[in-house]
């Protein structure tokens, strides 16, 4: 047997531990050993059950998601671990699954294989394939109808995310959480036990009403996934056929996701992840200041969302204004932001009230001297932020780092105000910063490499996905974003309608629309960098929107007039403001709607590669999927028109 898997004996049980570090993933030789580890102690009289643990952080995280490729590429026919599960289950002897860390995907249905399950009540359970663009590929879509109902393993499957230890023992997936050390805990619970095959369960019978639930969900929350309306089909069919016939069902579904474009585009999105906080230049040993306190200059739309993030992770946050009415303003939001949270169930008002406590309102420099790291979210004004650094030089202490939330100016010019440019770096947000995972770590000329490895520690930390960029106009996203949504005005000057435009673009997976975009971020903000970089008049009907007082949500009216919720519809005042600009009036398709908005942002794209902006072509849809809404089933922009690959 490979060290994959190590067998041991505690009394009368057999311990098959999985040792396939660091997250114990299914790679070939794993569910082999298991499979053998249950028969060597299925022959072994002295042993009376067997308890299946993860060695390391973790139970299994699933499936090995790098052998997909090679399905898909035809050297493998399959995952190979479906039957393995089948013989698991088959054991004369009970079998105990101790789950800690997480059990995720073929990891679920491994656990699922066994008699029992038993928990730490930290770990976590989930069927997350829909992420990657398929379904459970290993009898999870029947097992799992079958220990925690249709409706909870529906649920499960399309929305993807995990369940704690106490949530899976309420749907019945696990059959009791341990109170101590797990091994120990489950050894004693596998005392007595007769086996118990999950496959042999019944399952309730079909309730259309909550297919059909599901499905109109899914079509909502995953629009354009395949996988996810693919799932609800798999545990759907479970309440129709047998489990043998079901487990084929689920593979021809999982087969035909797994084929598909979406999830060759998912799965690159999520080791595009972790490739994307691997920087080449870094020497691995560079040091990573701690960071134990954090101070943000600005209580408004952005630095509340940023102080929040500290506070997210228990980061005390000294959070500074220039008025009182200002920073009351900015506290007022911070605890409705968790009010709103407590109230859907996400957070306890203990949690959030300890989150508050670590937040200190202030109108003075109090304490600057002795943060970790210092944020600037002030005005987007350069004199302004020149001033505010030259400031900090005189307060922070000489290890701080001086970070700045600028969306477009020169990271180097603001550092410039300092004598201690080296410490200084962007970081940029993206609203709502609270919400939005991507955080832009912009590197000045001068920046150290510490900040630089400590920013990227520290993404992970806050729970973003930092992406390292260069220093020009609008870094990476911003500037990309710059032509993407000239061309969609471009396209209502050749005659499309602006609601043509937003719902190609709607409709092919963007969160949004671009003009519809502009419309929420505030159309003055565009125009206002228009008019400081002489750019007048490449923008001419959003500069004609701005004359008018029509700056989008804020103003109840931009391209399209707002009611009191937000409803966007068409105003003939801008269809006559259109028509006065209108060089044509030829039918735009949806297609070439999206081949020249996306288009533009593959063309900005390449320009930013070849300038070194961003250092790979993964880092750039990185930023797009989890700043722009760009759709992940399409992988990013530089995925989708081939650059990457
Ligand atoms: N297969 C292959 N590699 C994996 C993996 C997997 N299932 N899960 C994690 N890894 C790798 C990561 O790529 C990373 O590699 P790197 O260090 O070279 O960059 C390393 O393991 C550590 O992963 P993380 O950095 O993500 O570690 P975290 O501790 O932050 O997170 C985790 C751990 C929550 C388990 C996270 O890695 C995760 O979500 N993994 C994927 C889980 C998943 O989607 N499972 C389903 C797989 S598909 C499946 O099972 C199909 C089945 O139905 C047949
Ligand atoms: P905002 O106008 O909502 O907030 C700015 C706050 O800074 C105000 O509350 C103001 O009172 C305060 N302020 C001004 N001078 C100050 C000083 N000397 N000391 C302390 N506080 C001061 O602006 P917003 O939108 O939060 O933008 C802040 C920065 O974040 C800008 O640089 C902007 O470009 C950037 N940004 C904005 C995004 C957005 O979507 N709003 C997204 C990403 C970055």
């Amino acid at each position: 047997m490979s060290d994959l898997v190590l067998l041991s004996k505690l009394a009368n049980v057999g311990v098959i531990t999985i040792n396939n570090p660091p997250v114990n993933a299914l790679s070939p030789g794993v569910p082999e050993g298991i499979v053998e580890g249950v028969a060597t102690f299925n022959a072994d009289p002295e042993v009376t059950a067997i308890v299946i643990i993860g060695g390391g952080r973790t139970f299994i995280s699933g499936a090995d998601i790098k052998e997909f490729g090679k399905i898909t590429s035809g050297q493998k026919s399959d995952i190979g671990l479906a039957d393995k599960i089948d013989l698991i289950e088959q054991s004369a002897k009970p079998v105990v699954m101790a789950i800690h860390g997480q059990a995720l995907g073929g990891g679920l249905e491994v656990a699922m294989g066994g008699h029992y399950r038993v928990m730490d009540p930290a770990a976590k359970v989930g069927q997350p394939e829909v992420k990657l663009g398929i379904i459970p590929g290993a009898a999870g879509t029947q097992r799992l109808p079958r220990l925690a109902g249709v409706a909870k393993a529906m649920e499960m499957c399309w929305q993807g995310d995990p369940i704690s230890a106490a949530e899976a023992l309420q749907h019945g997936i696990v059959d009791a959480v341990s109170n101590g050390d797990l091994l120990t805990f489950a050894v004693e619970f596998a005392q007595g036990k007769p086996v118990r095959r999950v496959s042999d369960l019944p399952v309730a019978a079909a309730d259309p009403a909550v297919s059909s639930a599901a499905r109109a969900a899914a079509a909502k929350r995953a629009r354009g996934l395949m996988a996810a309306q693919k799932a609800i089909d798999a545990v759907e069919a479970a309440t129709r056929m047998t489990f043998a016939e079901g487990v084929a069902y689920e593979r021809q579904l999982f087969e035909e996701c797994l084929f598909d474009e979406q999830s060759k585009s998912m799965i690159h999105i999520f080791f595009g992840e972790r490739e994307v906080a691997k920087i080449p230049f870094l020497a691995k040993d560079t040091p990573v200041l701690p960071i134990k306190s954090a101070a943000v200059i600005g209580a408004g739309t952005m630095g509340g969302g940023i102080a929040m993030n500290y506070l997210n992770a228990g980061i005390p946050v000294r959070l500074r204004e220039t008025s009182q009415a200002s920073l009351d303003r900015g506290v007022a939001t911070i605890t409705k932001n968790y009010a709103a949270s407590v109230a859907k169930g996400r957070f306890t008002q203990a949690w959030m009230d300890s989150r508050l406590a670590l937040l200190t309102p202030q109108l003075t420099w109090e304490g600057f001297d002795t943060a970790d790291i210092i944020v600037e979210a002030v005005f987007e004004n350069m004199a302004l932020k020149k001033t505010i650094f030259a400031e900090l030089d005189g307060i922070a202490k000489a290890d701080c780092i001086l970070a700045t939330n600028t969306s477009t100016l020169d990271i180097d010019e603001i550092a410039s105000a300092t004598k201690r440019p080296h410490m200084v770096v962007g970081h940029h947000f993206f609203s709502p910063a609270n919400v939005m995972r991507l955080l832009e770590i912009v590197r000045g000329k001068d920046t150290a490499p510490e900040v630089l490895a400590t920013s990227m520690a520290l993404a992970k930390t806050l729970r973003k996905v930092g992406v390292l960029v260069g220093n020009c106009f609008g870094f990476v996203g911003n500037r990309m974003f710059g032509p993407y949504r000239r061309v969609a005005e471009q396209l209502v000057i050749e005659g499309a309608d602006p609601m043509a435009v937003d719902k190609a673009l709607y409709d092919w997976g963007m969160a949004m629309g671009p003009l519809a975009v502009g419309d929420l971020a505030g159309l003055d903000v565009g125009w206002r960098i228009r008019q400081e970089r002489g750019e007048v008049g490449s923008a001419p009907i959003e500069d004609a929107l701005c004359e008018m007082g029509r700056y989008g949500q804020k103003t109840g009216a931009g391209w399209y007039k707002y009611d009191e919720k937000r409803n966007p519809a068409i105003d003939p005042v801008v269809t006559a403001l259109i028509e006065q600009h209108r060089t044509g009036h030829r039918e735009i398709s949806a297609q070439e709607i999206i081949d020249r908005c996306v288009g533009a942002l593959i063309d900005e794209g390449k320009k930013i590669l070849e300038e070194g902006i961003a250092l790979r072509p993964v880092d750039i849809d990185i930023i797009y999927v989890n700043g722009y809404g760009f759709p992940a089933h399409r992988g990013g922009p530089m995925w989708y028109g081939q650059v990457g690959r």
